[in-house]
């Protein structure tokens, strides 16, 4: 696969100085830094999520990193830990830091799906990330898109960048502080005639007929990775042959080190509590803090495309 590795902009920086930035394909390499950078934005995303997605659609996976003329512009390099791509597409340490990211990948042959767009805090308003949009819409062109948008991009999204239809439903975080206990001894342990099993291989087929179900097309590519990322752990709920599935749920860590529910989908509230339940007490993800009390409403919207 081709880096088309080319200068996308040059922005005048604090105290004057020159900030160029180019903006590439993203790598494996890249991860560890743009999860930071996810972070650092408040925003959360599992630790592995990246590196699942990234089979189904690399090209999709976008970058901008810093680039210095010479040694003098050092003192100016956001810090971050991850290791990046030098300017000839070499890999080096923080050579030519990562500052921000924008995905736009096709969960289907014909819709994409947008996220993880986010630049480094201190550098935000500088041109990076509509420089990131645009290579990420040149790969989506002009095939259907959905996003998420964050209450305070919404307009931006709907006015601006062409998504005009809000769907009818909503992704609602709940965050919790250090001082929210999540009484999770409430949620349903049991339900007669339904049994909990881990999502080993034999599972794969009967889960993802499930799931294409809910999503309206096949995952059969990324479901397994799903499945099995480092640190996480899946479970189905079926009935007591383990013909019919009421539903399957996943636990993962996130880049802020806590545990983090999803995808979990069910036929009904008991059965996704009791998965929840099963996630929580019975998987062996580390971090089993959850996250509650602080609301956010995610809207998703469509683009365009009639
Ligand atoms: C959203 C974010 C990635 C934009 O990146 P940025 O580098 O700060 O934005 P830019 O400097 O490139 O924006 C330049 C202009 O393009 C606009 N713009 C940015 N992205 C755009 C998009 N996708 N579509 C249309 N316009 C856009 C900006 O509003 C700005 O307009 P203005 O000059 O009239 O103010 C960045 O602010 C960020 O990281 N925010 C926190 C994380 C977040 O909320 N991400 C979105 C989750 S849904």
């Amino acid at each position: 696969m081709e880096h088309h590795n080319i200068v996308s902009s040059i922005m005048i920086g604090k105290n004057n100085n020159m900030i160029k930035f180019r903006v590439r394909q993203m790598t494996i390499n890249d991860v560890n830094t743009v999860l930071e950078i996810w972070a650092k934005n408040n925003l959360h995303e599992g630790t592995q999520t990246i590196q699942s997605f990234m089979i189904q659609d690399p090209e999709g996976f976008i970058v901008a990193e810093q680039i210095f003329d010479d040694d003098d512009d050092q003192d100016e390099k956001p810090k971050n830990d991850g290791e990046t791509m030098t300017n000839n597409g070499e890999s080096g340490q923080n050579s030519a830091p990562v500052i921000g990211m924008c995905v736009g990948i096709f969960v289907h042959p014909t819709i994409a799906f947008i996220g993880l767009y986010g630049v480094q805090p201190e550098l935000h308003g500088r041109g990076i990330g509509i420089a990131m949009w645009k290579r990420m819409m040149d790969h989506i062109g002009s095939l259907n898109a959905g996003l998420y948008a964050v209450p305070e991009h919404l307009t931006m999204y709907r006015d601006r960048a062409g998504f005009q239809n809000p769907d009818d439903r909503m992704l609602i975080i709940y965050e919790s502080d250090q001082d929210d206990h999540l009484n999770v001894d409430i949620l349903v342990n049991s339900i007669p005639e339904t049994k909990i099993h881990l999502i080993t291989t034999e599972w794969y087929n009967k889960v993802i007929d499930y799931d294409a179900h809910v999503h309206g097309y096949i995952r059969a590519k990324l479901l397994p990775h799903v499945f099995n990322e480092e640190g996480s752990a899946a479970f189905v709920a079926s009935n007591m042959t383990g013909e019919k599935i009421f539903g399957y749920g996943c636990i993962r860590t996130n880049n802020i080190g806590k545990a983090m529910i999803g995808p979990l989908y069910a036929d009904n509230d008991a059965i996704a509590e009791l998965l929840m339940h099963y996630l929580i007490f019975y998987s062996n993800v580390q971090t089993r803090q959850m996250e509650t009390l602080l609301l956010i409403i995610i809207i998703a919207m469509f683009r365009m495309n009639e």
